[in-house]
């Protein structure tokens, strides 16, 4: 064969490699995307935020200190789809737990429950300025009079660091 002939051989066959493997990766990136639009954003998880949010204030209440720590931690895990789906958002909610929430957080290991209510109540106003801040000033949290779920004993006696690291 000629020289000339195996180079444009060989061209053809590199172009037809590369052709393929940008339609595989073109693939890889769509499923990424649905898998990404299968995510949570934002309102499924802060359901689960409300609910745990509400149970939180009855397990610090009847000395269920672990369970009220195990509500605070699971509230903010909701969130984790955020951060691939809502990453600036997430942002804003990763500063409000570990500065803002802080304080919720030390009062429930400090099994202190005068100031864990004095935070807790202050907490609300907080959330309800991130709902204002992003447009939702409509969703406006209240304290309920009772626990979101009421499958679970909120009197047994435990402490924040019962609960699994
Ligand atoms: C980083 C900002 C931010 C913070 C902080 C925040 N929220 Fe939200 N929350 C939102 C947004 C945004 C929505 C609306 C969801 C949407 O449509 O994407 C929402 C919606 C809600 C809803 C309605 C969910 C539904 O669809 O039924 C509840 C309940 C809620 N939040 C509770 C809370 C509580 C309790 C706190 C405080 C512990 C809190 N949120 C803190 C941003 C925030």
């Amino acid at each position: 064969m000629k020289k000339a002939v195996i180079l444009i051989l060989a061209i053809t066959i590199c172009v037809a490699a590369w052709k393929g493997f940008a339609s595989a990766a073109d693939d890889v990136q769509k499923q990424i995307d649905e898998i990404k639009g299968a995510l949570p954003k934002f309102a499924i998880p802060m359901r689960e935020v409300g609910d745990r949010f509400q149970n939180m204030y009855f397990a610090a209440q009847n000395g269920n200190w672990g369970l009220a720590y195990y509500m605070s931690k699971y509230m903010n895990g909701a969130l984790n789809a955020a951060k691939v789906t809502k990453p600036a958002e997430y942002q804003v909610w990763e500063a409000f737990y570990t500065d803002t929430f802080a304080s919720v957080n030390k009062a429930i290991f400090d099994k202190d429950f005068k100031a864990f209510k004095k935070e807790y109540m202050a907490m609300i106003k907080s959330c309800n300025a991130c709902h204002e801040g992003m447009g939702y000033g409509f969703i406006k949290v209240i304290k309920m009079k009772a626990p979101a779920d009421n499958g679970i004993n909120y009197t047994v006696k435990s402490k924040a660091e019962d609960v699994p690291k």
